[in-house]
């Protein structure tokens, strides 16, 4: 069982063979995303949404994401695990950057780090880079930014926002980022940027063109009933099986036939 690298995402752009990628935030489901062949896996701070129910992803910690890092790095043999630099980590400061990408290597033992931002967060990326911990960019949606875009819908419909983004994508690959995250963005765009970079696109919302594909796990398998974008396919109702599954627990329980017997402890006869 190799283990997946940025090298290994490259060779796949070379070939034309997508990338597979989800996140997970523990070792449970980590474990299963890793045995059914995603390729990375990413700790996103989306976490902070999925896991503690926030309504952004701005509150979650550098020591939370390192928490849910660890347990993720337990459990994957094979993909290369990805861990976002939470809000307040990374923007503005590049030691600080340094500090934060280094904590999570450290004490987690994960492989690369995710920012988001272009230009503006250049000397961060360059920084990180520096001490060998492999960037990956994120552009277009990008969450941590939501109170100054307002609103999670699709981002660079206009021709200025799309140079921009174009733009920035070429600035974080001239850094040396391994790969960039394109969110929400329209498809002809994420197209674009993927043939106009040698390294690999992952994209969310962002088309088919992209070199590889990313969603939020809890997203894909439908255990929130309630999030619905378009981007978004199930692969499973587990709303439906989870609250079925606790609704006949209750019901054994409260008719006496759980448990029985056999799943019962009895002394010596
Ligand atoms: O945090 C996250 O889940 C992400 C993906 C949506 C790309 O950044
Ligand atoms: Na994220």
């Amino acid at each position: 069982l190799k283990r997946v690298t940025t090298h290994s995402l490259q060779e796949m752009k070379t070939l034309g063979e997508k990338i597979s990628m989800l996140t997970a935030y523990d070792y449970s489901l980590a474990k299963i995303v890793d045995g059914a062949g995603v390729d990375v896996i990413l700790v996103g701070d989306s976490a902070s949404n999925v896991m503690a129910g926030h309504e952004t992803t701005l509150p979650i910690t550098l020591d939370q994401m390192i928490y849910h890092a660890s347990a993720v790095v337990r459990a994957a043999k094979r993909a290369l695990i990805v861990v976002d630099l939470p809000f307040g980590s990374y923007q503005g400061n590049s030691e600080e950057a340094l500090r934060s990408a280094i904590r999570i290597m450290k004490e987690s033992g994960a492989h690369a780090v995710k920012l988001e931002g272009g230009a503006e967060i250049k000397e961060s990326v360059t920084r990180v880079l520096s001490a060998g911990v492999p960037v990956m960019g994120h552009l277009g949606l990008t969450p941590q930014s939501i109170y100054k875009f307002g609103t999670y819908t699709v981002r660079a419909k206009e021709e200025e926002e799309a140079a921009k983004l174009i733009q920035d994508a070429l600035v974080l690959q001239e850094c040396g980022c391994f790969g960039i995250v394109l969110e929400k963005i329209p498809a002809p765009l994420a197209k674009k940027v993927s043939e106009s970079l040698k390294v690999p696109t992952i994209g969310i919302g962002a088309g088919v063109d992209t070199d590889g594909q990313v969603l939020v796990l809890q997203d894909m398998l439908g255990i929130n009933k309630d999030f619905k974008p378009r981007f978004l396919r199930r692969y499973a109702d587990l709303h439906s099986v989870i609250t079925g599954s606790i609704q006949n627990y209750v019901s054994d329980i409260k008719k006496k036939d759980f448990p029985n017997e056999k799943e019962s402890y009895w002394n010596k006869k």
